[in-house]
């Protein structure tokens, strides 16, 4: 595929909760504290949601991209949304997004790919742009983690985030290249998971068809640490020849926003310096696939996503499934 057919990015919005946990909040009920979730994770505090759906953060975080981009909801071609926590199996996100916006022209999908499922839907995106169908397409990432949490599980509850991102993209002519991918295995002995939910309210069923459904997010964090470390710098340095441009040429780099120490590893890898680095893990934690739009949104609002920037973001998750994407502005 061509690398000059790129995206431009129109207009960007994010919605994070307004409810602020900080650490010392999981140290009144469990054996946690600041000291461990900080110096393991880089996270001071998280937003969690109270009372909201999983699509009321979306559809905010549309209607903020669309007055970025200073557009009307009728020229949304396509709606794209990356969850792993839906409100529904069925209607999508998207479709749920697009009413609450009255996006009536826009097709509506879904993309799971777990926390790495922004850049698999800005890659959907991209490829209708450069099939030249679509004209603005809205890629959302759009995150309840805290409804799957065992609140007294402290090897998960402690990392996750609640929130939403969007972008609104049009076609260019500028670089830009992708690298999507998904190791299996990480599903054979279930690293990282939540199981969908049915309730088992089954007449007919016998006792063993009733097992245990627990509900929860649960984790091999060491085996995540491990793949995490590895994919990303390995990815990053895939996808950046691909756009035509030298580690060095990168201006920012946005990291999934999983575990500082995860980013470091991979900066040291990359030889990228710090201040080339977007970071807000600090005061999100980890929003699983929305930690991506929501750092370019904040990028954007603060100025820093200038004509020209050359970006490569990249992310890994449940699957284990990851992506980078590099670009020209
Ligand atoms: O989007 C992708 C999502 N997931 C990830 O990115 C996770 C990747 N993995 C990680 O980020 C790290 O593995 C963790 C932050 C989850 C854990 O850090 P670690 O340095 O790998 O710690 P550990 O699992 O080796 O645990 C060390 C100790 C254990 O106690 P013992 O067995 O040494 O007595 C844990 O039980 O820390 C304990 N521990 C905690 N202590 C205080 C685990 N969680 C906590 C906690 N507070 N919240």
């Amino acid at each position: 595929m061509d690398i000059k057919h790129g995206i431009k990015i129109i207009g960007t919005g994010s919605y994070t909760p307004e409810t602020v946990v900080k650490n010392s909040d999981f140290s009144e009920y469990m054996d946690t504290d600041d000291e461990w979730i900080y110096s393991r994770t880089g996270i001071k505090e998280r937003r969690f949601n109270t009372g909201k759906t999983n699509f009321f953060m979306a559809g905010e975080a549309a209607k903020r991209a669309l007055d970025s981009a200073g557009a009307k909801p009728e020229e949304i071609d396509m709606i794209i949304v990356s969850t792993a926590s839906p409100d529904f199996f069925y209607p999508s996100a998207a479709c749920l997004v697009q009413n609450i916006i009255g996006a009536k022209n826009a097709a509506a999908l879904d993309v799971s790919a777990a926390c790495a499922g922004f850049i698999y839907a800005l890659d959907v995106a991209r490829n209708y742009l450069f099939a030249g169908k679509y004209k603005k397409i809205m890629v959302i990432a759009s995150e309840f983690l805290s409804r799957q949490f065992d609140f007294y599980d402290r090897t998960v509850s402690v990392l996750f985030g609640d929130g939403a991102g969007c972008v609104i993209i049009g076609g260019s002519r500028r670089p830009y290249a992708s690298v999507l991918g998904a190791a299996g295995e990480g599903c054979s002995d279930m690293k990282l998971f939540c199981k969908a939910n049915y309730g088992m309210n089954v007449p007919f069923a016998k006792t063993a068809d009733k097992e245990e459904q627990d509900p929860y997010i649960r984790m091999n964090g060491k085996d995540v640490y491990k793949f995490a470390v590895d994919i990303m710098p390995k990815a990053v340095k895939e996808v950046c020849p691909q756009a035509g441009f030298a580690l060095s040429d990168v201006d920012l780099l946005i990291p999934h926003q999983a575990n500082i120490r995860i980013i470091n590893s991979a900066m040291k890898d990359l030889g990228i310096p710090a201040e080339k680095v977007f970071l807000n893990i600090e005061k999100r934690g980890n929003i699983s696939s929305a930690c991506i739009p929501v750092c370019l949104d904040e990028l954007n609002r603060a100025g820093k996503l200038r004509d020209g920037a050359r970006i490569c973001a990249v992310a890994f998750g449940a699957g284990f499934t990851y992506g980078a994407a590099a670009f020209e502005l």
